[in-house]
């Protein structure tokens, strides 16, 4: 492909790039070139870089040095809306839905805002459900986009996106919020679009996706670029070298569980999307929910917390029942949550770091602030912060500047900093690098080995079996298989997922 690289125009040459905010450079001489029909991967740890280089092409931060050329000759993208005429599209990785509009409206919100004018709204609608359906997914257009699932939202981004015709398509971690079965069929989409020509640069922390679809790999670091590598001829460990300038040399640190009494209880609960769930968790327990997504998982721990309400059911804590009206009430008991959706629920951008981790309730689901403030408390946030890798000058700048994944980070650090009982976590590593991944799993065993019970939510199945004792598998909000560690495999937690526990997987 190098030959052929030499010989071809490059859809997309990104040369010398360089950019800072505030005098940190977050981006130094950063060279990445693309040829069409190329899906080329980007890669780093958090706050590498990856994003503010993709909102340079995009037009929503200017660089301050080097070249950019579409198509071999140079262009000069002072905004979004060149980026658009140049047909460069991109999913962000922090939504650039509008919560109370549509789906339809959504979607077509470019056309809406440029044509100054109501286009029809049933033709709007119908055009908007054909789009979805034709990139193989299936979402009512005139539901509200907040009152969906992120993963959902996602999904809506992806026909945004599409729904113009584009020469180069941006996706900044797009299957962070995606099952396994979405990101197979964003996949297909990402596939047809290559064959039409399109250019897409894919970012991921997930190195089994970049071995599964793209041509080549171009990795950051600390805001430099790395020779771009052909994905055939090079392997995980070399890119993860790249990556942390070391090998990792186990993802998952051992665990050797001491399992007390039984500290969570939760009894035949019912809400809006559960059935009927029965769990407990002991002290020192990992406990994992398996299933894919709209299998009711999150809406489970969400009932726990008493973030939604339960129809029915009881909630034990230390084999007393508890009444949990609010989130609110379930901190104070004791119960932490760490939520799947932590843009809108978890960290509060315009605060501190510190701030962030000190803040003594889950306050974007309660609604309320407190802090707990002592010199002690002060010295443990930046233990966290340096044992969690979290990227930073300084603890006390606004966690809005930092990179999608040292955000993440400030969220789990935040419940790992307070004296729970019980701590959920919805996907504890969502858009974290693997560096960073191996920590938190670290801290999750410190945790339980406090005596801590644990409950896991997780889409990657390799993760809960590598961290849990215990996992729940879920299906149409009822709990369909229980397995014990030696019973983990992949393919068992699909079978009850899925619903083929009784009959044998097909093969296609
Ligand atoms: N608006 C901003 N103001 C100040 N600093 C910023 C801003 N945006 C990004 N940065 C800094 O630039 C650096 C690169 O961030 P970027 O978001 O590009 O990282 P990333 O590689 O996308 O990481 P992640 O994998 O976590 O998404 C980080 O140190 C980040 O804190
Ligand atoms: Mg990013």
């Amino acid at each position: 492909m190098d030959m052929l690289h030499d010989q071809l125009v490059n859809r997309v040459e990104l040369s010398n790039i360089s950019k800072s905010f505030g005098g940190v450079a977050a981006l130094k001489d950063v060279t990445l070139k693309a040829l069409p029909g190329e899906i080329h991967a980007l890669m780093g740890e958090n706050g590498a870089g990856k994003s503010t280089l993709m909102k340079i092409l995009s037009g929503a931060h200017q660089k301050d040095g080097g070249r950019i050329a579409i198509d071999g000759e140079e262009v000069h993208i002072k905004n979004t809306h060149d980026s658009k005429k140049l047909g460069i599209g991109i999913i962000y990785q922090e939504f650039s839905l509008v919560p109370e509009l549509s789906v339809a409206e959504n979607v077509f919100l470019n056309r809406l805002s440029e044509h100054g004018v109501w286009m029809k709204w049933n033709s709007l609608k119908k055009e908007a459900a054909e789009l979805i359906q034709s990139i193989g997914f299936n979402i009512n257009p005139s539901a509200k986009v907040a009152n969906l699932s992120i993963a959902q939202q996602q999904i809506v981004e992806i026909a945004k996106a599409l729904s113009e015709k584009v020469k180069v398509l941006i996706l900044d971690e797009p299957s962070a919020v995606l099952g396994p079965n979405e990101v197979q069929k964003l996949f297909d989409i990402l596939l047809k679009l290559k064959k039409e020509g399109v250019t897409i640069i894919y970012i991921s922390h997930h190195l089994s996706e970049i071995f599964q679809i793209a041509d080549r790999v171009t990795v950051l670091k600390d805001g430099k670029s790395s020779e771009s590598l052909n994905v055939a001829e090079t392997d995980r460990d070399a890119i993860i070298k790249l990556m942390l300038g070391r090998s990792l040399d186990a993802m998952f640190p051992p665990r050797k569980p001491v399992i007390g009494n039984e500290v969570l209880r939760v009894e035949h609960i019912q809400s809006d999307k559960v059935k009927d769930v029965s769990l407990t968790v002991k002290a020192g327990e990992v406990l994992g929910i398996a299933g894919l997504v709209g299998s009711g998982r999150t809406e489970v721990v969400r009932a726990i917390f008493a973030a939604d309400k339960k129809q029915k059911g009881s909630v034990f804590l230390h084999g007393r029942k508890v009444r949990l009206r609010n989130p609110h009430q379930a901190v104070e008991k004791g119960i932490g949550m760490v939520p799947e959706d932590r843009k809108q629920q978890g960290v509060i951008l315009s605060l501190s770091i510190k701030q962030n981790i000190s803040l003594a309730n889950l306050a974007g689901v309660t609604g309320k602030l407190g802090f707990i403030r002592s010199n002690k408390e002060s010295a443990h946030v930046q233990q966290l912060i340096k044992k969690l890798l979290i990227k930073t000058q300084h603890e006390d700048i606004p966690a809005g500047q930092l990179s999608g994944g040292n955000q993440q980070k400030v969220v789990l650090a935040k419940w790992f900093n307070r004296d729970c009982h019980v701590i959920i976590i919805d996907e504890p590593t969502r858009g974290v690098d693997v560096g960073a991944k191996t920590e938190i799993y670290n801290l999750i065993n410190e945790l339980a080995g406090r005596g801590v019970a644990i409950l896991v939510i997780s889409s990657e199945t390799a993760e809960l079996m590598g961290i849990c004792d215990r996992i729940l598998v879920m299906r149409d909000g009822q709990v369909h298989g229980e397995l014990e560690k030696h019973e983990f495999t992949e393919e068992h937690i699909l079978r009850y997922a899925i619903g083929a526990d009784r009959q044998p997987l097909s093969t296609n």
